[in-house]
């Protein structure tokens, strides 16, 4: 069977070596050509300088030539496709909605090819990145408008984390497969033959409508359920003396209906797809005049949780940001990725600046590169007040509080690296509860200041 994956980000790219992987020929297209270069190379810096996702680069190495190939030429390729998988990026406007430009442009390229073919056997075009509810719909009316034969379109979205992405890959906990005509859902079966009839995994075949549903109800749910937390258990810790919101996390996950993942509290989820999404299917249910008062609310908890933290710190702490130095480790939205995308650091570093800090200095294992891009001085000229060190004691040389904006192991035990380094008077702010002996940091006369509880250093 022949597969072409169109659009290798993190979707397309994870998507494209696991169904090598299979045993299916697939061909990942792109036309960024400098992508394509970098994944046929089998050179890792070169790969995860696009999608730096662990075990990728080791899969690229293996199947590349074999059972995958890249190519930056449809013309070259659609001939005698069964699968054509989309993965393309679909951005968000400012008002939620989803921009389907780079959709509609790739859609037509490749429409334009496929309406060209000498060979009509059938072919299955799929959603695999997430597009709002109606999109297979619309897909087909652009393939017909395009005169483009014997085709059926589908959705069949992706639930795979980022860091996590390719063993998640290899065994997926469900598979969502939407398709019109039953000729369409037998392919799909041949793709992923392996899951059809698995013990570990769901093999779900619905409407494509369903489908494209079930990405924007789970994501949602799932950010729903982080500000839940946010919102509640964190609000509780820090309002009521006497609260440990660890011991409240563990109570109440004690009940096997509620899940442990998402009741870590912290200063905001990040990441390409919660906000996105949320603010996507907000978009969608107004335009179906439905209320979506309860949708707006947890984006909103989880915006304004990526900030208050700085708020609770003048406050609570009583600490003036002005003028002083700033070490900000964890820029990425979450451990083990360089992505920067919707990462709450963004917010707090916006945030530090406006409140006239003489300088943020930097860390994060992975994202430097990343954050440099995103805050480039030719953006914002105050970005010039941020300078980047490679690890996180040389980012807290010379400071005068500390934010941990993200989950990053080795966060986990700075309280050594902090008493080596700076000395009190000095704040820190732990968006992530990453300090588990903060007592003795206290002792030691820092003030601690963490999400989900009072001000311990003032105890
Ligand atoms: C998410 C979904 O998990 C995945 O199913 C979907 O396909 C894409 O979006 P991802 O964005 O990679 O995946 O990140 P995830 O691990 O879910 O974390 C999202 C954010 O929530 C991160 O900023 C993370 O740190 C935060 N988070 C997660 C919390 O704040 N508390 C938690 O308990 C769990």
């Amino acid at each position: 069977m022949k597969i072409i994956v169109a659009g290798t980000g993190y979707v397309g790219l994870v998507h494209a070596a696991v169904c090598s992987e299979f045993g299916h020929e697939v061909i990942a297209y792109d036309n960024d050509v400098k992508k394509i270069e970098a994944f046929s190379s089998g050179n890792t810096e070169r790969i995860t300088a696009y999608v730096n996702e662990p075990g990728l680069a080791d899969i690229l190495r293996k199947v590349h030539g074999k059972h995958l190939f890249f190519s930056n030429d449809l013309a070259d390729i659609v001939e005698g496709t069964d699968v054509i998988f989309l993965c393309l990026p679909t951005p968000p406007h400012m008002d939620g909605s989803t921009n389907l430009a780079f959709y509609d442009a790739a859609v037509n390229e490749i429409g334009k090819h496929l309406s060209a073919r000498k060979n009509l056997r059938r072919v299955v075009v799929v959603n695999k990145s997430t597009v709002p509810i109606g999109t297979a719909r619309h897909l087909k009316q652009i393939l017909k408008g395009l005169g483009v034969e014997n085709f059926g379109v589908a959705s069949n979205p992706e639930f795979l984390a980022e860091g996590t992405a390719v063993p998640e890959a290899r065994k997926p906990d469900r598979i969502v497969v939407g398709c019109e005509a039953e000729a369409d859902f037998v392919t799909l079966r041949r793709v992923y033959a392996k899951f059809v009839h698995h013990v570990q995994t769901k093999y779900i075949e619905t409407t494509p409508e369903t489908a494209e549903a079930i990405k924007y109800v789970a994501n949602t749910m799932l950010l729903t359920y982080i500000s839940f937390w946010n919102g509640v258990g964190a609000k509780l810790g820090e309002k009521v003396a006497g609260i440990d919101i660890d011991d409240l996390r563990l109570g109440v996950t004690a009940d096997g209906r509620i899940s442990t993942w998402g009741s870590f509290v912290s200063n905001g989820a990040g990441g390409s797809c919660f906000g996105k999404d949320i603010a996507s299917l907000i978009y969608q249910l107004r335009s179906l005049n439905v209320n979506t008062k309860m949708l707006e609310a947890s984006y909103e908890v989880n915006e304004n949780q990526k900030t208050y933290l700085v708020d609770r710190a003048i406050t609570e702490a009583g600490f003036q940001f002005n003028n002083k130095v700033v070490a900000v480790l964890g820029l990425a939205f979450k451990k083990n990725t360089n992505d920067m995308r919707d990462a709450s650091s963004i917010k707090v570093i916006e945030s530090l600046l406006g409140k006239g800090v003489a300088r943020i200095q930097a860390y994060d294992p992975l994202a430097i590169e990343a954050a440099k891009f995103h805050f480039s001085p030719s953006k914002n000229v105050l970005f010039e007040k941020i300078s980047y060190h490679d690890s996180a004691k040389a980012a807290l040389e010379g400071s005068n509080a500390l934010f941990i904006s993200s989950d990053c192991e080795e966060f986990r035990g700075l309280s050594r690296t902090i008493e080596d380094t700076v000395r009190p008077p000095y704040l820190i702010i732990d968006g992530r509860r990453m300090i588990p002996d903060y007592e003795a940091v206290i002792e030691k006369g820092f003030t601690y200041l963490a999400v989900g509880a009072t001000v311990m250093g003032d105890r």
